[in-house]
């Protein structure tokens, strides 16, 4: 068994080779002036069974040619099984066509990296689980939900509520209020046009409940930030948020901070850059 990765979260790839008490695979990515890349693996992978670690986060289409050439380069050296280990799947939403003439970049992906040559995928929490279906070689899906789970027993909060910040994340927000003993509620959100969210009703009971959201991505931090205000005006006590995926684009760090959320419990399927990380962020790791 051998691990690899490129460039996309190299703390992560570290985490799971401590974990596993296996030396980091002798790579590099190199980079050619007009932007090309090119990767040099510098150890024999002959008949080896291996393991990329390369979530494609952003710089997303950087991560994505790193993972594809580092793919077609073991393949080219003769490793025997290759697994794309992709945390967090890029392009993950976009998985149907929502307006006529729309590309379904998450089936583009998959196409190409079957084509350079994965045998298998890792990944956790799709946006949309049916993209496994979308690769005609094996998808191991993880969800992120027992490692929130953990944090969140571990802290002993009374009176818990789980809310789904909208009606596509009811089952993950059952499966985590299951294993922690809260009932569920919803937040019936609208989307009028990309990253703008509206909070339409909240179905469930918030009155004195420490309230926990959680979803797969928070990326722009809208639906969060305004679903803690509605669970708030709803009467929550305290109110905790977490993810999966922490994209944190554009202004969702400012959001988190002057937000009503006490706390925000995400993990590193994408990695954290310094000035990300505020108080209130909590980080958990899924090397295990
Ligand atoms: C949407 O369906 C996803 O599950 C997340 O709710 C969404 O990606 C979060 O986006 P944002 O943080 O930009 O509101």
């Amino acid at each position: 068994l051998k691990i690899f990765c490129g460039n996309a979260n190299r703390d992560l790839a570290g985490e799971i080779c401590e974990y596993l008490s296996v030396p980091l695979g002798e790579s590099k990515v190199l980079r050619f002036q007009d932007g090309e890349i090119s990767i040099a693996i510098n150890e024999s992978v002959r008949g080896a069974d291996i393991f990329v670690v390369q979530p494609t986060c952003a710089p997303t289409n950087d991560n994505i040619m790193e993972l594809l050439i580092m793919i077609d380069a073991l393949k080219r050296a003769s490793a025997r099984r290759i697994t794309a280990v992709m945390p967090y799947y890029g392009y993950a939403r976009q998985e149907r066509k929502a307006r006529a003439r729309d590309p379904i970049t998450a089936k583009l992906m998959a196409n190409v990296i079957t084509t350079a040559g994965a045998d298998r995928v890792v990944t956790m929490d799709l946006h949309a689980p049916a993209i496994q279906g979308f690769f005609d070689i094996p998808v191991d899906h993880l969800p992120g939900v027992p490692i929130l789970a953990e944090y969140f027993r571990e802290k002993e909060l009374a009176d818990l509520v789980v809310v789904s910040p909208d009606l596509g994340g009811v089952t993950r927000a059952r499966s985590l209020a299951e294993r922690i003993g809260a009932s569920i509620a919803i937040i019936d959100k609208r989307r009028p046009e990309p990253n703008v969210s509206e909070i339409m009703h909240v179905i469930g009971e918030l009155e004195g409940k420490n309230a926990i959201m959680i979803d797969d991505i928070i990326d722009t931090a809208g639906t969060i930030a305004q679903g803690a205000r509605a669970l708030r005006e709803r009467g929550a006590k305290e109110v905790y948020a977490c993810c999966t995926h922490a994209v944190l684009s554009g202004r969702a760090i400012e959001r988190l901070a002057d937000s009503v959320i006490n706390e925000v419990v995400v993990t590193n399927t994408i990695p954290l850059s310094e000035d990300k990380r505020i108080d209130k962020l909590k980080v958990l790791s899924v090397a295990p």
